[in-house]
C-alpha cells in the first residue's frame, strides 16, 4: 500500500533521490527544502502526490509550521526523514565561531526541531517511523572533521535515546549511517575553514583534498542508498542503525573495536572508584 513520507533537504543528494524514487513507485511525499523552486519540475510531474513546503531547518518556527501544515493537508504521515545537513571541515582552529554555530544549528538543532515538531502528530495518529540521516561520522572520528563529528555524534545520542522514549507510542527510529556518497556533500555543500599553515603537515590537512576526489574514488551511489533506506523503512522491524557503504562499514567496525578494547581493558580500574557501600540496583 502507498505510504506518505515527510523529508527535509530534498533539493539534492539523498533527499532528492528518496523523493524521486518514492514518487515513482506511487507513494506521497511531503518534500521540504530551502528553495521550493528547485522541485518545480517534479511538482509538475506529480501534482497529486508531491507536496512541497519551504523549510530551512535552522528556523524552528518554520519547522513547526511546515510540519503542522503537512499533517493538516495530508492527514497521515508514515515515515519522517530528517535528512538535511552538510559538513564543516578543517582543524578546530581553522573554523570560525559563526561556522561552528551554523553547523550545530543545521545538523543538530535543526534535526531536533524537525523531529520534535513531528512527534505529537505521530503520537496522535498512533505511531510511525522516524529516520535520521546521520553518517559513518557519527560512529568514528578523524582529524579535520571534528565539528562535523560533533554534530553527527550528537544526533546519534539524541536518536538513540528517542528509541526508548518513543517506543511506548509505537514510534520507531533508525539512524542511517552512510559512508562517502556521490552527492553535493563533498562539492558545493561542503564548508572548509580558512587554512592555517601550522596544520599543513598534519592529518587535519588531508581533508583539504576532499573536493578534488575523483568520482570513482567515492563509493556511495546515492540512488542505491535511497533504495536501501526505503527498504529498511518498510521492513517489519525498523533497524536501529543502517550502515550504507563498504567504507562506512569498515570504519565503523574499526572504531567500535578500538573503543570496545579500551573499555574492556578498564573493567577493573573503573570499579575502583565505586563507593565502599555501593549496592547496585537490580536494573543497573
Ligand atoms: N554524501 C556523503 O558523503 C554523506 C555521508 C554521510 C552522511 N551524509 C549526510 O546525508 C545527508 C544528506 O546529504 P547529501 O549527501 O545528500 O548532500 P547534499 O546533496 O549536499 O544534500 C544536502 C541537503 O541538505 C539541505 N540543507 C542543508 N542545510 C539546510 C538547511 N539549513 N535547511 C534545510 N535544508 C538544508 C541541502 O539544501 P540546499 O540545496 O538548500 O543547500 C540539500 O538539500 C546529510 O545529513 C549529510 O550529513 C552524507
Amino acid at each position: 500500500m502507498a505510504k506518505t513520507w515527510l523529508i527535509t533537504g530534498t533539493s539534492s543528494g539523498l533527499g532528492r533521490e528518496l523523493t524521486e524514487q518514492l514518487l515513482k513507485r506511487g507513494d506521497r511525499v511531503a518534500a521540504t527544502l530551502r528553495r521550493p523552486e528547485r522541485l518545480a519540475e517534479l511538482a509538475g510531474d506529480y501534482p497529486d502526490t508531491l507536496w512541497v513546503g519551504e523549510l530551512d531547518v535552522t528556523n524552528g518556527e518554520q519547522a513547526r509550521t511546515v510540519v503542522d501544515r503537512a499533517w493538516l493537508d495530508l492527514g497521515h504521515i508514515d515515515v519522517v526523514v530528517s535528512n538535511a545537513g552538510y559538513g564543516l571541515f578543517g582543524a578546530v582552529e581553522e573554523v570560525s565561531d559563526a561556522d561552528i554555530r551554523r553547523q550545530i544549528d543545521t545538523n543538530v538543532v535543526g534535526a531536533v526541531a524537525f523531529i520534535k515538531a513531528a512527534v505529537p502528530h505521530l503520537r496522535a495518529q498512533g505511531g510511525g517511523r522516524v529516520i535520521q540521516v546521520s553518517s559513518m561520522a557519527g560512529q568514528m572520528a578523524a582529524a579535520g572533521m571534528s565539528l562535523y563529528h560533533l554534530s553527527k555524534w550528537a544526533v546519534e545520542g539524541f536518536v538513540e535515546a528517542l528509541h526508548e522514549e518513543l517506543e511506548p507510542f509505537d514510534i520507531h527510529t533508525c539512524l542511517v549511517e552512510p559512508g562517502s556518497a556521490r552527492t553535493e556533500f563533498g562539492g558545493g555543500s561542503m564548508v572548509i575553514g580558512e587554512r592555517l599553515a601550522a596544520y599543513d603537515d598534519t592529518p587535519a590537512a588531508k581533508i583539504r583534498g576532499r573536493r578534488e576526489r575523483s568520482r570513482e574514488s567515492i563509493p556511495g551511489d546515492p540512488s542505491k542508498m535511497a533504495t536501501a533506506i526505503i527498504s529498511a523503512a518498510e521492513a517489519p522491524t525498523l533497524p536501529r542503525r543502517l550502515i550504507l557503504g563498504s567504507d562506512a562499514h569498515r570504519l565503523i567496525v574499526n572504531s567500535i573495536h578500538a573503543r570496545l578494547d579500551e573499555a574492556y581493558a578498564q573493567q577493573h580500574t573503573a570499579a575502583l572508584t565505586d563507593a565502599d557501600d555501593y549496592a547496585p540496583a537490580a536494573s543497573h
